[in-house]
């Protein structure tokens, strides 16, 4: 090291982060390119810019899946909407789970409205709607029974008995659950969820001919399944997905959100975003082989809900990884890192399918986690000590974005048109005559660089 007083007088230079990338190429980080919106700036210098579809065509990403964790108010929904909404100029769609209803000012500035699901409402959705019609043709028979259901509408229906059930299906259960849903399908074109539960509860001869039973026998194997999907269908949850999708839906448009709201402390939650994400997923195939169809974001926020059963936990994994085909990038938003251990035992299948996910998933950026947090983070998300040591201090709109295996500091920077969609503070902020004073001071509160930071491109 030089000593100032003695070593030779350098005046100073000033470089751009590319030049200086040249020659610190262990110290700077040149960034992910120009291609894609603005996030916000990059603490180490310059702006950053990201999008899924670019740096995957580019070869720097294998998958366009992102996953957002950040404790509560620290600006995870406020950095997803503001990037749908850049995502926008570039003609991306998105498709939105939104379980606290927070998207609605965005579908406002998008001009839409969002699909609102309550309990006894207007709208319906069929999660077993099909996939796109390639799909259903090479959709297998189930069980050697002369079906017509698919392997996707088999497996979403298994999902969703298994996130009722709070377990795995026996074997016989998932028996009865498939002859049902092929029993439903024979019926009338597109199988509904009443006309499932129906077939479980007066399973027909042929069916229990068909694996060697009678038709009390195939009842009794069905029966628990079939009273947990009645909860969607006559009990507390019905009128939302027991029927055929609502006709009319503005399905075409360039944001499409599904607001579940009314339901957001309902216990069965989980159960009801999968339904929903079944749907969308179902029906965004189907859009996704039109040719020339626009690349689409579906997000998913508040995902922890949907990871804590291990039948949706595996069926989303599934659909994850379809992604690629169908032109879609995933967005899950989670509070902690270890939201993604917390969903089943150590070791367990559940924990497995949760790090799978991540793994699917090869843009995480995280915002501040609690010390507590900071070593499951650096395990499951492979950080350096540096970046384990910064994650604690993260304020909010600021988050350390890992991108393959590159890693940058990001303060995501809100547009003055873009606080009205990204305020969630409402209820904090109890006075609207005073807002404009608050929202003065309620800039981007966002740290500089520590010291340390230096170390967190190597
Ligand atoms: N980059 C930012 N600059 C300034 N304010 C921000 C920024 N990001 C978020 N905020 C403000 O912080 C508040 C909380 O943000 P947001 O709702 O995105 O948090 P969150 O992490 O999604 O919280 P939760 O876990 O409760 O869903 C919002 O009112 C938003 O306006
Ligand atoms: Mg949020």
């Amino acid at each position: 090291m030089l000593n100032p007083r003695t070593g030779p007088r350098v005046p100073a230079h000033q470089v751009t982060t590319r030049h200086l990338g040249a020659a610190y190429p262990l110290l700077t980080e040149a960034g992910l390119g120009h291609r894609g919106v603005l996030v916000g700036h990059d603490l180490l210098g310059g702006s950053f810019v990201h999008d899924p579809f670019e740096l995957y065509a580019a070869g720097i990403l294998s998958n366009p899946n992102m996953i957002v964790f950040g404790q509560i108010g620290r600006g995870k929904s406020a950095f997803v909407k503001t990037y749908l909404w850049r995502q926008a100029v570039f003609g991306r769609r998105a498709w939105v789970v939104d379980p606290k209803g927070e998207y609605c000012p965005l579908a406002a500035a998008w001009g839409t409205r969002p699909v609102a699901l309550r309990p006894g409402g207007s709208v319906r959705l069929n999660p077993l709607d099909p996939g796109p019609a390639a799909e259903e043709d090479q959709g297998d028979a189930i069980d050697g029974a002369p079906g017509m259901a698919n392997r996707r509408q088999a497996e979403v229906l298994a999902s969703l008995a298994s996130a009722c059930l709070g377990r795995q299906l026996l074997p016989r259960e998932r028996t009865a659950t498939d002859l049902a849903l092929c029993a439903a399908s024979a019926a009338r074109g597109v199988p509904t969820l009443p006309q499932v539960v129906d077939a479980l509860l007066d399973p027909s001869a042929e069916s229990a001919a068909s694996v060697r039973t009678d038709r009390a026998t195939l009842l009794e194997d069905g029966r628990d399944v079939a009273l947990e999907l009645r909860r969607l269908v006559h009990g507390d949850l019905r009128g939302m997905f027991d029927g055929p999708t609502t006709p009319g839906l503005d399905l075409g448009g360039p944001f499409v959100s599904l607001d579940l709201s009314a339901l957001y402390s309902s216990p069965a939650l989980g159960v009801l975003m999968a339904c929903a994400t079944a749907w969308l997923q179902a029906t965004l195939a189907r859009q996704a082989t039109v040719p020339g169809a626009a690349r689409v974001f579906v997000v998913v926020d508040e995902a922890w809900a949907v990871l804590a059963n291990l039948g949706v936990a595996r069926w989303l994994q599934a659909s994850w990884k379809l992604s690629r085909a169908y032109g879609v990038a995933n967005v899950a938003v989670l509070h902690r890192v270890s939201d993604l251990q917390a969903v089943g035992a150590a070791g367990s299948e559940q924990v497995g399918l949760a790090n799978g996910l991540l793994a699917d998933s090869e843009t995480r950026v995280v915002y501040g986690q609690a010390p507590g947090e900071v070593s499951a983070a650096r395990e499951l998300l492979s950080l350096s000590e540096t970046e384990a040591d910064v994650v604690p201090q993260l304020r909010r709109g600021v988050a350390l974005w890992k991108v393959g295996r590159r890693s940058f500091l990001v303060r995501h920077v809100l547009g003055r048109d873009e606080r009205a969609i990204v305020d969630t503070d409402a209820a904090m902020t109890a006075q609207p005559a005073r807002r404009s004073h608050l929202d003065a001071s309620h800039q981007p509160d966002v740290g500089t660089a520590p010291a340390s930071l230096q170390l967190l491109s190597v």
